[in-house]
């Protein structure tokens, strides 16, 4: 590992190193056989453990694959930071840290000892289900519907292509998400969701179901890794005040309660969904994203995150 210089004085690393080093992460994970898929979401356990993509964008656009990058699997947690994004160019970053709360909980995604515990800020953190179901409920709008277009319409600008709807990983979610209604039914008890309850956990689990692929996830990180500005199709999509900000809880709260560890191996701001995918990005460089079934304890592909952390830290990235 070497370490990076002030933002601005390296030059990014050359084509070569970085198809190499996606090329060489890929080789020397796909025989992991750590983790196990989710199976709590029945559709989730029947996927191919075995499917293995990276893609990294910079923030010039330039898009980079291995393995299987082209492959759509369900974005899960991952729609967490890109609502947010939306939520807080909605209404300002600091209606965010009044209602929904911006420390880490140290908890699981799905903690309801976290809510009972945080009398400030029952939903704690918009990366864990308690704050993501928060987050939707209090998108502007006077239908679901139109909340609904905007939550899908700005995953499409951060893609900047059309993403869709899984209907078998929607219907599979809403008919076992007993455990989210119970999240959500304490929220509403608190008075802290913006919507009806039911109307909240619905669009939160729609928007849980949309299907991505690596290279498309990438591209989502690089418009944070640019400042707001989809490198690609060259949309601003949120504010760099917005960016920032996103990043900061990211490197927080993005893995859970493996976060601090994370942090400690990869130094980069990431965040995961228990389809499999990682986000990381690397501020003014670019994102990099890996898709791979098996989780760990806390939620995490494991494969993901040993990819994504060797290629960062061989590419010279780590930010500390
Ligand atoms: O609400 C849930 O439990 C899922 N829709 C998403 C959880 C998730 O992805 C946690 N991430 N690692």
């Amino acid at each position: 590992t070497t370490a990076r210089p002030s933002p601005g004085d390296e030059a990014m690393p050359s084509e070569t190193d970085i198809q190499q080093a996606l090329q060489k992460a890929h080789t020397q994970f796909k025989g992991t056989k750590e983790g196990k898929n989710a199976d709590y979401i029945p559709y989730l356990a029947t996927v191919d453990p075995n499917l293995f993509g990276l893609a990294l964008v910079t923030v010039d656009g330039k898009i980079y694959t291995a393995g299987d990058a082209a492959s759509p699997f369900p974005i899960e947690s991952l729609s967490k930071p890109f609502t947010l994004a939306r939520l807080m160019e909605e209404v300002g970053a600091k209606k965010v840290e009044d209602k929904i709360g911006v420390d880490a909980t140290g908890q699981p995604f799905n903690s309801i000892v976290a809510i009972e515990m945080n009398e400030d800020h029952r939903a704690g953190n918009p990366l864990v289900n308690a704050g993501a179901i928060t987050s939707v409920s209090l998108i502007p709008a006077k239908t679901p519907d139109e909340r609904w277009k905007k939550i899908s319409g700005n995953f499409n600008s951060f893609a900047g292509e059309p993403l869709s709807v899984n209907e078998e990983v929607y219907k599979s979610e809403t008919a076992t998400n007993t455990r989210n209604q119970s999240i959500s039914a304490l929220l509403e008890s608190y008075k802290v969701l913006g919507s009806p309850r039911e109307q909240a956990l619905d669009l939160y689990t729609r928007q849980c179901s949309v299907n991505v692929t690596a290279r498309q996830l990438a591209t989502m990180g690089a418009t944070l890794a640019n400042g707001g500005i989809n490198p690609v199709t060259g949309e601003r999509v949120i504010s760099p005040d917005t960016a920032r900000r996103t990043l900061a809880l990211m490197a927080t709260n993005g893995l859970y309660e493996n976060t601090g560890e994370w942090l400690y191996q990869a130094g980069v701001p990431a965040k995961s969904g228990v389809g499999g995918g990682i986000v990381a990005v690397v501020p003014g460089r670019y994102a990099i994203a890996a898709f791979s079934p098996p989780l760990d304890k806390a939620g995490n592909s494991v494969r993901a995150q040993r990819a994504i952390t060797h290629v960062v830290n061989s590419l010279g990235d780590n930010l500390y």
